[in-house]
């Protein structure tokens, strides 16, 4: 996997210090609120994970996954509800977990979807944000790292399903795709 990889953006021990830091800030915002945690599957996972570890309020977690029809590097705009939330939100706090957003398409989707719940707030945390592609309006509360126009993996984030497991984010050579 590694020789398909150019460049190392974040090591497992840089992306394990951010996480803990958003972890700390949503423990203190959320205090005395019912925070439920979304995941968004599959790519969110990792993150996810790791900042439920280091989150020290009450909280539920929850999973959605969505897909955007297609498999290519370009996001379609369509989204499909692929699983829903177990559990009723209304009332509750809502922190969605995604781990990449890059044009907003699906996270605008997303947020449309669950305004109809009534939850009492929906906020979201993404661990990358790649603002050069933003074609939709879209507040993200907390991110992790801002990244350039290209092709992200590791840490959750795939290319075809694959180099979800790679401890670290990279940024994946065109060869790898463009074959
Ligand atoms: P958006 O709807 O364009 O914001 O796309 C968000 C989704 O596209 C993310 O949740 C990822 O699953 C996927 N995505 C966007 N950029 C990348 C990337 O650089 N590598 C892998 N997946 C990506
Ligand atoms: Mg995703």
């Amino acid at each position: 996997m590694k020789e398909d990889i150019k460049e190392v953006l974040f090591s497992s021990d840089t992306l394990s210090e951010k996480v803990r830091e958003l972890a700390e800030k949503i423990s203190e915002d959320y205090k005395g609120k019912d925070l439920v945690v979304v995941g968004i599957l599959k790519g969110s996972v990792i993150f996810a994970a790791e900042l439920i570890k280091n989150i020290s309020i009450q909280c539920e977690i929850d999973f959605m996954a969505v897909s955007s029809y297609g498999n290519s590097t370009e996001t379609s705009g369509v989204v499909r509800i692929l699983k829903d939330l177990d559990s009723n939100i209304e009332g509750k706090d809502i922190l969605i977990v995604e781990d990449i957003v890059d044009t907003g398409t699906t996270l605008k989707y997303l947020l449309g979807y669950l305004k109809a719940r009534k939850a009492n707030s929906i906020e979201i945390v993404s661990l990358l944000n790649k603002p050069a592609r933003r074609k939709v309006e879209l507040d993200v509360k907390y991110i992790g790292f801002e990244v350039p126009d290209a092709f992200i993996v590791g840490y959750g984030i795939d290319y075809a399903e694959r180099y979800r497991n790679l401890p670290y984010i990279g940024i994946l050579k065109p060869e790898v795709y463009e074959k």
